[in-house]
């Protein structure tokens, strides 16, 4: 069972399916989900520093019997760390807390208070890029006209950019749009945080492939060409949606899917959340 990975435009490999740990407790929570994953097969694990489990995460990398190269770490810059020396300094708090000499992937969380504020966090991050601190860089929530900001300035072009996706909320234009530009998509709450496990017509295809809701729509995503992260603390249940990769959807199955969506966030919508 091996799960595939997108080659970022860096080259560097990125596993397609990842646990995401937003909502997940610090502690024993954290670290006994992040070894169940890491035993399941997971190789990703994407925190950041709002979620305030780094340190367990921390801690789990360092109970697991797999090296740390061979693990992919993302963490992100919070709201309230924008800004060159601020976010140098709140990298380097994030690497303390991981325990970890680099990161794989180190993202802007969201473009909020200003432009100003996200182009100087950029440039910081291609700061730490630039050092070897992080192998890649990338951005989390931002729309295209926020991508254009950046790229109009940039030195080293965003990698990724993970938002909230999931069939209900499929973001078909600004997927196209970092697909023309070469950035990976994350699709951040897959399953809407859980709201899309009882859709009826998720339910009927994942009936005919003697599947989960949530296999299909993780399938969804691979065969989709993104990277997924979805977020479970039960053992089971990460161990399940890591199975994913031994069945494949049709092109009806995938039209069902998307036939679903309705543009429906179940997070902030990323042009007024300023939360710091
Ligand atoms: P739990 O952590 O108790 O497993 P998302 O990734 O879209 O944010 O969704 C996460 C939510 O979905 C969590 O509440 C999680 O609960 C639940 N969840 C994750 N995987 C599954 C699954 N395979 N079946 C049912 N619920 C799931």
């Amino acid at each position: 069972m091996t799960c595939p990975s997108i080659v970022l435009h860096n080259g560097v490999k990125m596993p397609q399916v990842g646990l995401g740990m937003w909502k997940t407790e610090s502690g024993d929570v954290a670290v006994n989900s992040l070894q169940w994953a890491v035993e399941a097969g997971y190789r990703h694990i994407d925190t950041a520093a709002a979620y305030g489990n780094e340190s367990s995460v921390g801690q789990g990398l360092k109970g697991v019997k797999v090296p740390r190269e061979e693990i992919f770490v993302t963490t992100k810059l919070w709201n309230a760390d924008h800004g060159y020396d601020k976010a140098l300094e709140a990298f380097e708090k994030s690497r303390a807390a991981l325990g970890v000499d680099y990161v794989d992937l180190y993202l802007i969380h969201w473009p909020g208070p200003n432009k100003q504020s996200y182009l100087d966090s950029w440039r910081a991050l291609e700061k730490l890029y630039e050092e070897k601190k992080v192998r890649a860089i990338g951005l989390s929530n931002f729309n295209q006209h926020h991508i254009e900001d950046i790229l109009a300035v940039c030195k080293v072009r965003p990698m990724v950019n993970q938002i909230e996706v999931h069939p209900q909320n499929t973001q078909a234009p600004l997927r196209q749009y970092c697909k023309e530009q070469n950035i990976a998509v994350t699709g951040w709450s897959p399953l809407g945080q859980g709201n899309l496990l009882q859709h009826p017509v998720l339910v009927k295809i994942a009936e005919k492939h003697k599947r989960t809701t949530a296999q299909v729509i993780i399938r969804w995503f691979i065969q989709s060409g993104m990277i997924v992260i979805p977020k479970s603390v039960n053992k089971d249940r990460i161990v399940a949606n890591f199975d994913v990769f031994n069945f494949t959807l049709d092109e009806e199955d995938v039209k069902h899917v998307e036939s679903i969506n309705e543009n429906k966030r179940f997070g902030p919508d990323p042009d007024d959340f300023f939360m710091v």
